[in-house]
């Protein structure tokens, strides 16, 4: 039961992601939608519940080892590229590394392979504000790529995007998992892309709804 001031978000969901899987979520504004994306990559502990990455559930974790956790096997992408504009792309991809203890120069050469897969090779030295909008965005998906990590969360990524950047992002997120078979989890409103995803989870104010989190 909820207590006063504390709101009901997310109602009895039970979930299974298997590797490689393509999920999209879909549903209404308020639905819950970014609280299941924050609480499955370990960003918000729930009051109740668990979710676990094979056996470990991540909520028994420290918030220390829970950040590690996040840093080594998950990627986040969001509606807002987030990008430090007082540094370039390759200095923004390579952060992460950094902070996950490997040296500079791996980190480095590490993410100038990544923005060459997004095809971004040639725009390293650019800051932010010198990139598209589609651009900014696959800069932020190469960051979130950087320690390799096994599932790649996304908040509406192409939400802030026109028509066209939003399918080439879509793409380049369905390459990815071709090419390096990462796990994607996508939340958006676009409905034609939301169609390429393996499983298709629809939100309705808290639940999934049913009929559409079948398989296709
Ligand atoms: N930090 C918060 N504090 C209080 N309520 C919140 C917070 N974040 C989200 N909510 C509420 O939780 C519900 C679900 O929000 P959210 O997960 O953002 O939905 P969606 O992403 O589907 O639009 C909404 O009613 C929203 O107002
Ligand atoms: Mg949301």
């Amino acid at each position: 039961m909820a207590k006063r001031h504390e709101l009901e978000v997310l109602k009895g969901i039970s979930l299974e992601i298997k590797r490689k899987e393509t999920i999209a979520v879909i549903g209404p504004s308020g639905a819950g939608k970014s609280t299941l994306l924050h609480i499955l990559g370990g960003l918000d502990r729930p009051n109740e519940g668990k979710v676990l990455y094979g056996k470990e559930n991540i909520f028994d974790y420290s918030d220390d080892q829970l950040a590690r956790f996040r840093n080594k096997e998950i990627g986040f992408v969001f509606q807002f590229h987030h990008l430090l504009p007082e540094f370039t792309a390759l200095e923004n991809v390579l952060m992460p590394g950094l902070i996950n203890g490997k040296s500079f120069a791996k980190s480095e050469k590490k993410a100038k392979e990544i923005l060459d897969l997004v095809g971004l090779s040639d725009r390293i030295s650019h800051f932010p504000s010198e990139l598209s909008g589609g651009e900014q965005q696959r800069v932020a998906v190469a960051r979130a790529l950087l320690n390799d990590p096994k599932i790649l969360f996304a908040d509406e990524p192409s939400g802030n995007l026109d028509r066209s950047g939003g399918e080439q992002l879509h793409n380049l997120l369905w390459q990815l998992n071709d090419d390096i078979g990462i796990t994607l989890f996508i939340v958006t409103h676009n409905l034609e892309l939301a169609d390429k995803a393996d499983r298709i989870i629809r939100l309705i104010d808290g639940k999934i709804d049913n009929l559409e989190a079948e398989k296709k």
